[in-house]
């Protein structure tokens, strides 16, 4: 019988061991926080299919920034709800429109030490639930919409917007945006791409948590990705980066973990990710049925975002991996808590 020279388990002995070898890392700084802020309450309202996750009224959004820029948090990237809807959307450019009075109120709080990022589309926005305007046979059009994403672009960096998030996959989008914002004199004002957007179930919990619902039971197919295409998302990438884009997303992010190491490989840029709200509910009822460890669970989720090459991940877990992470808890949720349970107090020096 002849026996391994190499045997890979000698690094895999203690917890110190394979946390020296370990290839990828999660900090508090790759995890952008969505938040959502609605319009005429006055405290917060749960979201019953995204369990610890809220809608806020301006009030407690701020508070909740200032709170996970204290725990390291250094990003966060806003969606409104309105009080009002209407077919165009035109809350979403009101530059007294929720999110730009929030963008405001947090940028006074927080000044330049957090990234405000604002969703830009106007689903939330609309009567009837599409991410644009409708022609009259009932399917969105695009080039009006892209003049009303270039107000809504401008609305959000006249209220402090470091970043907007085109979201709605209209063609053209990016430098519609680009060119609105440059022309308003917001040259500094980045784009992250939502570049690779797929038609996904996945979205479900979201539309409960900005009460949308697509009239007469349609879809986003007509313009989000067919989850079938693969190569369709690096034309998308290159469509967006060539029209300006500064970051590209890819969404959903486990489903779709192929589409984010080819885009990793395409491109020099950031590449984020979005852990979408329905890749949190299932981790959630899973986890309080005791089907499975969430912390664990959520812990190798977003770990393998990031193994398969996202630098920047948009989480519902971003306070709870940040809280984590400030416990000095060594690997959330993996293997035996080593470092704060061996590691003996040090002694009180004497005086
Ligand atoms: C559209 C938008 C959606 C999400 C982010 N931006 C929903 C959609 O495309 O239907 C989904 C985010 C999530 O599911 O967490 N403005």
């Amino acid at each position: 019988m002849t026996f391994p020279q190499r045997r890979l388990r000698r690094l895999r002995r203690t917890d110190a061991l394979r946390r020296m070898v370990a290839e990828t890392t999660l900090s508090a700084d790759d995890l952008i926080a969505p938040l959502f802020v609605r319009e005429g309450i006055d405290r917060p309202q749960p979201i019953v299919s995204l369990p610890g996750v809220v809608q806020h009224s301006v009030d407690t959004a701020v508070k909740e920034v200032v709170e996970l820029g204290m725990l390291g948090i250094n990003a966060v990237i806003l969606f409104g709800i309105p009080e009002t809807k209407d077919s165009v959307g035109s809350e979403a450019w009101n530059p007294d429109g929720v999110v730009q009075v929030a963008l405001r109120r947090m940028r006074e709080e927080v000044g330049d030490a957090m990234v405000l990022i604002a969703d830009l589309c106007v689903d939330e926005y609309t009567d009837h639930g599409h991410c644009g305007v409708l022609d009259g046979k009932g399917s969105v059009d695009n080039d009006s919409t892209l003049e009303l994403y270039q107000r809504i672009a401008v609305a959000q960096a006249d209220a402090g917007a470091d970043i907007v998030a085109p979201s709605g996959m209209m063609d053209g989008q990016v430098a519609a945006i680009r060119s609105a914002l440059d022309a308003a004199g917001h040259v500094d004002v980045a784009i992250m791409a939502y570049a690779a957007k797929y038609a996904s179930a996945f979205y479900g919990p979201f539309r409960d948590a900005v009460d949308v619902t697509i009239a007469d039971g349609g879809d986003r197919c007509g313009y989000q990705q067919d989850p079938r295409n693969g190569r369709e998302a690096m034309s998308e990438i290159r469509f967006d980066l060539d029209e300006g884009a500064d970051l590209i997303m890819v969404k959903p992010a486990m489903a779709y973990l192929d589409i984010i190491l080819r885009a990793r490989l395409e491109t020099d840029v950031p590449v984020a990710a979005y852990h979408v709200s329905g890749e949190y509910a299932m981790l959630e009822a899973a986890a309080q049925n005791g089907w499975i460890d969430g912390d664990a669970a959520a812990f190798e989720s977003l770990i393998s975002i990031k193994r398969a090459g996202a630098d920047l991940i948009l989480t519902y877990l971003a306070r709870r991996v940040a809280e984590a992470l400030a416990d000095r808890r060594p690997q959330l949720g993996t293997g035996p808590r080593a470092l704060t349970s061996a590691i003996k107090e040090l002694p009180e020096e004497s005086s």
